[in-house]
Formats: structure tokens, sequence, C-alpha cells
């Protein structure tokens, strides 16, 4: 199989290193470029990913290159297909997501204009918390079609969907079907209409408020992970998710997965990035798609609408 394409990982922390050799050992790049401002950090961890390539069978070759907010070493990056940005803090237990923003907003709009530099046609993936308001600012920042920068949460959040209801039900995941659109954060949007075990619908088999308890565990999925570990949150299923929306990019393959993407019209909201799913090809977002939802769940993907469209108006500024 020939190999091709160029992705970047910005952030060598346990979310970006993750990415990266997820990304790597699917042997479908040429090169997996990692980076961190901490000096060494990732050519050290592409070194030792290399070292890994002839037990794991994979020949994609990662380079990590040490960066600087000032653009030192972005060299490395240069001409991405695309690019996952992670960089920027996690939460502390207790934190939301959003008392991130002011300080993940500057470390990730510095990242964004140092990539759209060097990578002028990438498709972008942004990963960084609050997630919905960083996508919005690298779009901003990078100043690339709104299509070409998508953010990273839909799949997380409908994985962890799917886990608990796996578990719950007592059927193997690969017999669910679950989705969650909204925001990656209070207003998530669970969607048991589309939900399945073996095809049946959820509904037939969990009570309402056994439902409704699997719902509320997946909006604080994240916050789960990051009370038991106390330091850093979820990498290893966030990372699954990142690296498969960048493999329906270098592939072209147009697969709908649910991403942060940019709405324009479907369901009645506008000019907001927003969980939905969406066909992912070459360009980034090729369609948002408008599956069949309750009038209900329409209407909290509308309050979702509204809730990340205040903060997003707002990051342009930080
Ligand atoms: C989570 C973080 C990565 O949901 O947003 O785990």
């Amino acid at each position: 199989m020939s190999l091709k394409g160029k992705v970047t990982v910005v952030g060598a922390g346990f979310y970006g290193s993750t990415t990266a050799l997820r990304l790597a050992e699917y042997n479908i790049f040429e090169t997996v470029v990692l980076t961190d401002i901490v000096e060494g950090k990732p050519e050290g961890l592409a070194l030792d990913m290399n070292q890994s390539r002839s037990i794991e069978g994979f020949e994609t070759k990662v380079v990590g290159a040490t960066t600087t907010a000032e653009g030192a070493g972005y060299e490395a990056t240069a001409n991405s297909d695309v690019v996952v940005i992670t960089a920027g803090l996690p939460r502390k237990p207790g934190m939301s997501r959003m008392d991130l923003i002011g300080v993940n907003a500057g470390i990730v709009r510095g990242v964004a204009e140092n990539i759209a530099q060097h990578s002028p046609n990438a498709v972008i993936i942004v990963v960084s918390n609050p997630l919905d308001e960083m996508t919005a600012l690298a779009q901003i920042a990078t100043g690339f079609p709104k299509n070409k920068v998508m953010g990273q949460a839909g799949m997380l959040d409908t994985a962890r969907f799917t886990n608990f209801v796996a578990e719950k039900v007592g059927v193997p995941v690969g017999a669910v079907r679950t989705l969650t659109l909204g925001s990656h954060g209070e207003t998530m949007v669970p969607v048991p209409s589309r939900c399945t075990v073996n095809g049946k619908p959820l509904t037939e088999l969990l009570s309402a408020e056994e439902i409704a308890e699997l719902v509320d565990r997946t909006r604080n999925g994240g916050a789960e992970v990051v009370a038991l570990l106390k330091t850093g949150s979820a990498y290893y299923a966030p990372s699954a998710a990142a690296a498969r929306m960048a493999k329906a990019v270098i592939e072209d393959s147009g697969v709908v997965m649910p991403v942060c993407a940019w709405v324009d019209g479907q369901f009645g909201i506008s000019g907001v990035y927003l969980g939905v799913e969406a066909e992912i090809g070459r360009e980034g977002v090729r369609n948002v798609v408008e599956g069949s939802l309750t009038p209900s769940e329409v209407e909290s993907l509308k309050v979702a609408a509204e809730a990340v469209r205040a903060k997003q108006a707002d990051v342009k500024d930080l």
C-alpha cells in the first residue's frame, strides 16, 4: 500500500501523542509530524514511535519538532494536508471546559496563525477546549474557508454514549448505535431517537429514566475521567475520534460522523459552529447532514446553538 500525505499534530501531551501514534499505526500517511513547545519532547516521542515501527508493522515516518509561540520550528509542518490542534491546557478536577477559554484562546490563536502560514491548504481539526469556541477561533485566526476547519467532539461523545448503553444492556458495543449532537459541554444533545441496539430502538429496551441517566453520564463523560485522573483529561477515546476524522480527510472517504462543523441553514440554525453530523472528505466538511430528529431534539439543538453562538461571538476578541 502506498503511503500518502502529511498530518501534523500540534501538542505532544497525552492527547496529541496518542493521536500521533494512532495516525502512524494506520500506516496510510507518509509523514506524521508531532510538535510541542517543550524542547525535545516531540523529538523524543517521535524517535520512540519510529522505533516501534518494525514491531507494529507500519512505515509511516514520525517527525518531532519543537516549536515556539513566535513560529520557530513550524517549517517541519509545512504543507500538511491535515492538522490536528490539541494545544492548550486540559481541565483540572472541578473545572468546566469553559473555564479554559481565556488561556486556551491565546494558545490556539497563535498556533492557528502559524499553521495557516506554513500549510495554507490544510484541513484543521481542533480538539482544544472549550471545543466549539476554539474551533470558531481557529477558523477566524487561519482565515480558512469554514468547511476546512472543524472540531472533534461528537465522535467522542457518541462513543461514550455507545459504551454506556452497551454496558447497561449487556451487549457488544458493535451492536449499539448512538448519536450526540450540540455542544461539547452543558448543551450536549444526545439523540435517543437515533439510538438502537441490534436495530431495535433504545426506547424499547430501556426506560426513559434509564436513558436519561446514561445521557447525563455522557454529558459529564469528560469530567468523570478528569475527576478520576486528577491531573489531565481523557485521551484514549478523544484521540481515537480525532484520528478517525483525520483518516476520513486524507482518504476522502465521505464517511458521515458527528463533528463540530459550521452550520448555515440546517435544522433552521445559521452562522454557528455546532455539533452535527457531517460528511467528511478531502476538503473537510463536504456537507452537513440533516438526519431525522424529533421536534424536541431539534429544539434542544437550537438551544445548544444559541448557547455556543453567544460564546463564539466573544472569542474573536480573545
Ligand atoms: C473530554 C475532553 C477531551 O471530553 O473534552 O474528555
